[in-house]
């Protein structure tokens, strides 16, 4: 991780509610960080942003994205995104998770839900956002650079974020 005055972004899955939401109230504060928090429909997410402004954190400074874990096409797909907005991304908080199901559910994918919500898809999605994390490691000491890190998506000049 960056220096305490580095910009930084950070994805947290899972944080509609409980300790996603909550660390995710805690990163934003900082104005140095962009929090990317992670919810299984646009719908929850916006409402965890929203809760998020309203305690206080900075609007330009937070970015949701979502995906439903039991179909790993909606995780790849928003790894997509995320890659594309945020090439370099200087933490994965793979903090979304199911308690075990009651009866035995399979997913669309084939697979018993717990276990492809709680590994299979973070699995995947640390896997396709690897060159990001890596490329925050690196990035920083190449020009040009591959990103600027935590600068609010709608302040970023799209022009020179070339690829490496
Ligand atoms: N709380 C504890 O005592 C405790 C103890 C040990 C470990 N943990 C671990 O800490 C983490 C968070 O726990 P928590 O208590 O904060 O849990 P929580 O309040 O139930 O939050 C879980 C988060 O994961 C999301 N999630 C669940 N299924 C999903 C799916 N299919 N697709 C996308 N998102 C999904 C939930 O979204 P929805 O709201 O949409 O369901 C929610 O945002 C988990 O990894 C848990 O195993 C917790």
């Amino acid at each position: 991780m960056p220096g305490a005055h580095t910009p930084r972004t950070v994805l947290v899955t899972g944080a509609s509610s409980g300790i996603g939401h909550e660390l995710a109230r805690h990163l934003a504060v900082d104005e140095h960080t962009t929090v990317v928090p992670h919810a299984r429909t646009p719908q929850e997410g916006q409402d965890a942003v929203d809760r998020l402004v309203k305690d206080g954190a900075e609007p330009l400074r937070l970015r949701t994205v979502a995906a439903d874990f039991s179909k790993l096409s909606d995780v790849a797909a928003m790894a997509r995104r995320v890659t594309a907005e945020f090439p370099c991304l200087d933490a994965l908080v793979n903090n979304a998770a199911v308690a075990g199901a009651r009866s035995r559910i399979l997913t669309i994918d084939g697979h018993e839900m717990t276990p492809q919500v709680n590994y299979l898809a973070p699995y995947l999605l640390t896997r396709r956002l690897w060159p990001a994390l890596s490329a925050s490691l690196t990035g920083r000491a190449s020009w040009p650079p591959p990103c600027s890190a935590g600068t609010p998506p709608a302040a970023r000049p799209s022009p020179t974020r070339s690829a490496r």
